[in-house]
């Protein structure tokens, strides 16, 4: 398994361009699977997740290419079956389901087990695609999903936590074929919802309401190709924002939305960082001390979860106490403990996070366990001064697209090192 090798103590200086956003990438290519016809979608990162996604996708008929951050797609034919190992392997295939009972009235997916994050259950999901007169019954490990062609119904999506992303996701692209009209409470607002509608309303589907808890929408009959492209990813963007604050460094992010970022930029903004906002880009400036915050993790337009790990890295920099609390998601501080073999000190009880900041802090070798905690090992990395090893990066391979290079290419001296 490869490993970064990172000398840190040296500002980011320089400016990067965000990539396409693997969190609205992966719903879309799944509902591809709508329409017989072509559809083209443009800016996808080049990520493994993404190449995941297609093997998938061909594995149920579809053609899938990759060329230049452009994808080309054609699901002529369907099976209604998936590969029971291979949709297991990655939690965001469970948006397939949706797409494929609308299209085909049946559907086979792999039951996505917990993970390191947390239990991650789908009830939600199911319940939705019951509302619509789906029958599903779960059996070796798969969920079946039959139906006729799907009904609109209401539908409530709120949960223990509040809305579901890739819930929403799935009802919603079911409903585009279903007869009648869905209307969808309690939807989650994320920008990658509304991104999946845009092209989901390209495909010819009827959609009002995306980006806020009600979602309505009219069935259509069928579904045409389309071309998307992709929004910038909020979540690269929030983590290289953090790395520049993090090392005092002067960095600009290109082909950005500010907008979809505005919580954690608040944020930022409260811990004493220094930031230009211009159209589409953002430049992070060198500044003073970093204040200690406090922050709960919330769905859009709150504190996204995805950013909860790399403001704790950045916290390690804050003279005094701040308090993370973690709402989405029961088990996402992995990075904690690994954080501590760098010098930090943390404490968890129950939700919250208390972290006692501005300790010295030297580097040390630690192990990656999930995208974002990885990533905010990597900050901390980049901050204390010595040599970290960040091992098990394929974590980071999966939602950041090159980072070794876009941060080689602010002066970072990171060095990715092969598994021999
Ligand atoms: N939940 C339920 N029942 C369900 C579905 C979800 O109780 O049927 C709960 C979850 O256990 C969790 C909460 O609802 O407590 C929110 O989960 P959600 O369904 O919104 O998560 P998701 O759609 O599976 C997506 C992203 C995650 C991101 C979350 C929250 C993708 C591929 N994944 O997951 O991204 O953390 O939304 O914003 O879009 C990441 O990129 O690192 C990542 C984990």
């Amino acid at each position: 398994m490869d490993s970064f090798l990172i000398q840190g103590g040296r500002p980011l200086c320089g400016d990067i361009e965000i990539s396409g956003s693997k969190n609205a990438v992966l719903p879309i290519l799944a509902a591809t699977l709508l329409t017989r016809e072509t559809c083209i979608i443009r800016k996808v990162p080049d990520l493994s997740d993404v190449h995941f996604m297609g093997k998938i996708l061909r594995s149920l008929g579809a053609d899938f290419t990759y060329e230049h951050g452009v994808v080309t797609l054609q699901a002529k034919r369907l099976k209604a079956r998936g590969d029971y190992d291979l949709i297991r392997k990655m939690r965001g295939s469970i948006c397939i389901l949706g797409p494929l009972l609308a299209r085909s009235g049946k559907a086979s997916v792999s039951m996505p087990g917990g993970c390191v994050i947390g239990t991650r259950p789908i009830d939600l999901h199911l319940k939705g695609l019951k509302a619509l007169a789906a029958e599903i019954h779960i059996q070796e490990g798969y969920v079946h999903a039959k139906a006729g062609r799907l009904q609109g119904a209401e539908v409530f999506l709120g949960g223990r936590v509040g809305p579901t992303v890739l819930g929403t996701a799935n009802i919603m692209m079911a409903a585009t074929l279903a007869e009648g009209v869905t209307v969808i409470e309690s939807a989650a607002c994320e920008p990658e919802i509304t991104d999946l509608a845009h092209f989901l309303i390209a495909m010819g589907a009827k959609i009002e309401g995306a980006g806020s808890p009600r979602m309505v929408i009219t069935g259509v009959d069928r579904l045409h190709g389309a071309e998307h492209e992709v929004i910038p990813d909020r979540i690269e963007a929030a983590t290289y924002a953090m790395a520049a604050a993090a090392t005092n460094g002067e960095v600009t992010l290109h082909h950005m939305r500010c907008d979809h970022l505005a919580a954690v930029l608040d944020k930022l903004k409260e811990a004493g960082v220094r930031m230009e906002a211009r159209g589409t880009s953002l430049k992070i400036l060198p500044g003073g001390e970093i204040n200690a915050v406090d922050v709960s993790t919330q769905p859009y337009t709150g504190f996204p979860t995805d950013a909860q790990a790399q403001l704790m890295a950045l916290m390690l920099k804050a003279a005094g106490l701040s308090i993370i609390t973690e709402r989405i998601f029961e088990s996402r501080f992995m990075h904690a403990n690994e954080l501590a073999r760098l010098g930090a000190d943390i404490a968890i009880e129950g939700p919250s996070a208390i972290i006692r900041g501005g300790l010295p802090l030297s580097g040390a070798e630690v192990m990656a366990s999930d995208l974002r905690a990885s990533a905010a090992l990597v900050i901390a990395g980049l901050m204390c001064p010595g040599r970290t090893q960040v091992n098990r990066i394929y974590h980071l391979d999966r939602g950041y697209e090159g980072m070794d290079q876009k941060l080689r290419s602010l002066g970072a001296k990171v060095k990715r090192v092969k598994e021999r």
